[in-house]
């Protein structure tokens, strides 16, 4: 645990400059309650315009695409404004594509983890790009769906994501020759968090791939890992450089002699969802003080954003009073429970410098959640999601996920339980019947 690495951002440059409002915030906890996840389409809006503006300083507005994840922040309503932009979604599962499909959605890549037949059949189906990742499944393609693109991922920086190992460069290309066909695009993620100066070096290592396997590829995709600082409280400085990263590609395009009608794909997650989003917690009472160890019971749990506990993510945080003022008083140390009787059972690791006098009817505001957060919600502590709320471009407060009803956790519990051999007599009976 280290106290001092905790961070208080001032009033000044969230709850007044930010996106974050005071009066916002009381309207939410009234209405809706906590924990409750905040979103700023405003935010989202600024973070892709950051990016289109470093995308036309490097001339590259007709050469790059942008897929967004969708596994990182799973929400529709939040992700909508992605479309007018031209930003499409990167899709693992059936269900996201059915769901986002139902939303309007239309522009997809799909890019999974190693996909059954059945799952590259359906994929094939929907003509949209997959991203495969072994050898065999890219020959299942090549032998039954002789139409579909072909499009791989890469794992030669050994980021220990499924995806075609360096040593079999060869080997694809050969089994592409024998079916007389091209690879049309190629994926390389080099893990989360890069700095500009990493996610550049890459590059050059794309383009030997290029150069040396698949000279007649449409596309390169250089996926995600564009660096995000959690701990950063300037909002420019949190960011990735973006302008300095696509000059320098644009730079290392002409050297390697990419031809020009070669597009280049990335699919940012954290850089661009990371600060649209911050997590609304009730403080439950006073300050728990045992000696060397203070506690603050939150409504919150570990299991609201899993993600922090295993990356061992500082956010900053936000110490709130009852009408939503950030609290000014003298700080401790503490740690931060949640509502679960487990002893890791806190919302975010390591200490926070937090307000003694906090007490019953304040608030903590996590900042930085927009990303990895909400849609990694677990239930082994059978404590119910959070709901959602968006914040549009006008400054409108939109309700968009429900509070998780406190019986989620058994929802698909069987009030009685069935007899297996019985349910298959009674489903055959079923079938017989709307026959
Ligand atoms: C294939 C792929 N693309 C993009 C991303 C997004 O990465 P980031 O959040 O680092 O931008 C991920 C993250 O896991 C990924 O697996």
């Amino acid at each position: 645990m280290n106290p001092t690495a905790a961070t208080v951002p001032t009033i000044d440059n969230q709850l007044v400059n930010g996106w974050i409002s005071k009066s916002n915030l009381a309207l939410i906890a009234q209405r809706t309650g906590t924990p409750v996840f905040v979103y700023s389409e405003a935010q989202l809006v600024k973070n892709v315009q950051r990016i289109k503006d470093a995308v036309q300083a490097a001339g590259l507005e007709n050469r790059v695409e942008f897929y967004v994840p969708f596994f990182p922040n799973s929400n529709p309503h939040i992700l909508k404004p992605l479309e007018q932009f031209g930003i499409g979604l990167l899709l693992q599962l059936p269900s996201e594509y059915e769901l986002l499909r139902r939303h309007g959605f239309s522009k997809f890549i799909v890019s999974t983890g190693h996909l059954s037949d059945d799952d590259i059949s359906f994929w094939a189906e929907t003509g949209y790009p997959m991203f495969l990742s072994s050898l065999d499944e890219i020959e299942y393609l090549l032998r039954n769906h002789s139409q579909a693109s072909i499009n791989v991922r890469f794992d030669s920086l050994s980021s220990g994501k499924p995806g075609i190992k360096y040593n079999e460069l060869k080997m694809l290309s050969d089994l592409l020759k024998k079916y007389d066909r091209e690879l049309d695009c190629f994926e390389l993620y080099c893990g989360s968090g890069n700095t500009v100066d990493n996610m550049i070096s890459i590059i050059e290592q794309v383009f030997m791939i290029f150069r040396t396997y698949f000279p007649n590829a449409k596309a390169i995709n250089f996926a995600g890992g564009f660096g995000f600082d959690y701990q950063e409280k300037n909002e420019y400085k949190k960011h990735f450089e973006w302008s300095k990263y696509l000059a320098k590609l644009c730079e290392n395009a002409e050297r390697y002699n990419i031809p020009p009608h070669v597009k280049f794909l990335f699919e940012p997650a954290r850089d661009l969802l990371g600060d649209i989003g911050a997590l609304l917690l009730s403080i439950e009472r006073s300050m728990i003080k045992h000696p060397g160890a203070n506690r603050v019971l939150t409504n919150g749990s570990r299991v609201l954003i899993p993600s922090a506990q295993y990356k061992e993510r500082r956010h900053n945080v936000i110490f709130l009073d009852s009408t939503m003022t950030e609290i000014k008083a003298q700080n401790v140390p503490a740690a931060l429970r949640g509502r679960g009787i487990l002893r890791h059972d806190y919302v975010l690791p390591g200490d926070y410098m937090v307000p003694e006098c906090i007490g019953a009817g304040d608030y903590m505001l996590i900042l930085d959640v927009g990303a990895y957060c909400a849609t990694q919600h677990m239930e082994f502590l059978n404590i119910p999601p959070a709901a959602e709320v968006l914040i549009d471009r006008e400054g409108s407060v939109y309700l968009i996920t429900e509070h998780g009803g406190k019986f989620d956790k058994w929802r698909h519990l069987l009030p009685n339980r069935k007899e297996l051999s019985n349910l298959v007599e009674e489903e055959s009976a079923v079938q017989e019947v709307s026959k």
